[in-house]
């Protein structure tokens, strides 16, 4: 059987492809564990600066979670399949930079996943929506807590409420995309600009988004102080010695990632 979830490298980039576009990579337990092992791997390993999360094929980024799996379903059965780790969790706390490369159907537990990421990219094909309401359900994945978050209390309520679909154009209007390419162009816009975030210091990176993802908990006044004090933490980084000094000696900088 072909893995559910593909790893790729491209320089310190490292492409993981949700792999089962016969189902519009439909989020199944098997795609959930296997991305859970490879988020792991990837975790420790030096060689990758920043991540890339697609879905194979032309059509979708990711439908959802698979709603086959829901059909006779116990509610102590989806809870023991909702335990933690969760990828939508993982993906919310991870160290290094995770870049959402939506290529198609971006719905339901697709939209959660894409929500959970740093940066979102999307091909200009691409359709946008929480559709649980249309099953009985409402989402499960964040949708009802890092979304609005996002794009704001209404838009949230309008998504999730009226299960439509919105496009690329909207989405990026509304802010639930940074960045819209032609489908085309959208991996090596990806690419692009995940490879430029890979070539920081890997240390400075982790700092920096645990200093913005900290402004979607904390009040303003007290984000501002522990800004402050991430800010005055990287004084003790070769990283921070290194940026400097090549800054004034007119050279590029060497990180160690120290
Ligand atoms: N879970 C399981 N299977 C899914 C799926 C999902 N979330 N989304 C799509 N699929 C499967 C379809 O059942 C179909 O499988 P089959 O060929 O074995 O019948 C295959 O993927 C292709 O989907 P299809 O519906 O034929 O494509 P389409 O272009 O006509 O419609 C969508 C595309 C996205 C509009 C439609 O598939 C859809 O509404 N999917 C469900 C989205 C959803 O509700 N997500 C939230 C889940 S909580």
């Amino acid at each position: 059987m072909p893995a559910t979830v593909l790893r790729e490298q491209e320089g310190r980039v490292a492409l993981l492809t949700i792999n089962r576009p016969d189902k519009l990579n439909a989020l199944n337990q098997q795609v959930r564990d296997d991305m859970l092992a490879l988020l792991a791997e990837i975790e420790a390993d030096d060689g990758v600066g920043a991540v890339v999360i697609t879905g194979a094929g032309e059509k979708s980024f990711v439908a959802g979670a698979d709603i086959g799996e829901f059909a006779g379903r116990s509610p102590f059965d989806q809870r023991h399949a909702m335990r933690s780790p969760r990828i939508f969790d993982v993906m919310a706390s991870y160290p290094k930079p995770v870049i959402a490369m939506i290529n198609g159907f971006c719905l339901g537990g697709g939209c959660e996943l894409a929500a959970s990421c740093d940066i979102r990219i999307a091909s200009d094909r691409a359709r946008f929506g929480q559709p649980e309401i249309n099953l009985g359900l409402i989402p499960g994945g964040g949708g009802t807590q890092r979304l609005p978050r996002l794009i704001g209390l209404g838009h949230a309520m309008r998504l999730v409420l009226s299960g439509e679909m919105i496009d690329a154009a909207e989405a990026l209007r509304i802010g639930l995309v940074e960045l819209v390419a032609p489908a085309d162009e959208l991996r090596a816009t990806t690419l692009e600009l995940a490879g430029k975030i890979a070539a920081k210091s890997p240390l400075t990176l982790r700092v920096a988004k645990e200093a913005l993802r900290a402004s979607q908990r904390m009040a303003v006044e007290e984000g501002i102080l522990y800004e402050r004090d991430l800010f005055c933490l990287c004084f003790s980084s070769a990283d921070k010695e290194e940026g400097v000094e090549a800054f004034l000696e007119k050279r590029p900088a060497r990180w160690s990632g120290r």
